[in-house]
């Protein structure tokens, strides 16, 4: 049975390398790539182009870090209830959610800098969240 351990560290490797995709969508300027929100270009599947291939992946590495970040919330809650596993779990997958709607405004407002600014601000307090809950987490499962 996979421990919610190493879940949560899966979960903050995911999203530690969904920044790094964002910064570098950032810095090659490819941020409008897909200019709508949740389609690009009107497309589930977009026809590929290197600066679609960046937003793209951003978006992809996005939906695989907050369906880690459910299943270690869920797997947290289920084990470790009242724990502060399970309340750094719960506050990650709420962090994300935000994050995700301000990722979809990010686009929508055609990369404000303000919103661009939160974004990278609730990007670091996503991935501390997931830390703090791995780290918990790691120490529970070594301990039992
Ligand atoms: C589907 C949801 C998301 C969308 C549509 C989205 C969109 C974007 C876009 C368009 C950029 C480039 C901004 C620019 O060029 O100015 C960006 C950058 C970035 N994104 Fe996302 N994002 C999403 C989710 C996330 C999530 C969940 C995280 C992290 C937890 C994240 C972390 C970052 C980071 C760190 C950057 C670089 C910011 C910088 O260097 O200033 N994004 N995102």
């Amino acid at each position: 049975m996979v421990s919610t351990g190493t879940v949560a560290i899966l979960a903050s490797v995911m999203v530690y390398t969904l920044m790094i995709i964002g910064a570098f969508v950032r810095a090659s300027g490819f941020g409008l790539a897909c200019p709508d929100w949740p389609t690009c270009r009107g497309q589930v599947i977009p026809e590929f182009t290197t600066p679609v291939i960046a937003e793209y992946t951003h978006r992809i590495a996005a939906a695989l870090s907050t369906l880690l970040v459910l299943t270690t919330m869920v797997l947290a809650i289920r084990r470790h209830r009242k724990s502060r596993v399970a309340l750094f779990a719960t506050l990650s997958f709420g962090l994300i959610i935000a994050q995700v709607l301000l990722g979809m405004l990010t686009v929508l407002s055609g990369l404000d800098p303000i919103i661009g600014t939160a974004h990278l601000a609730l990007a670091t307090a996503v991935f501390g969240s997931t830390v703090v809950t791995a780290v918990l987490a790691r120490k529970i499962t070594v301990v039992s």
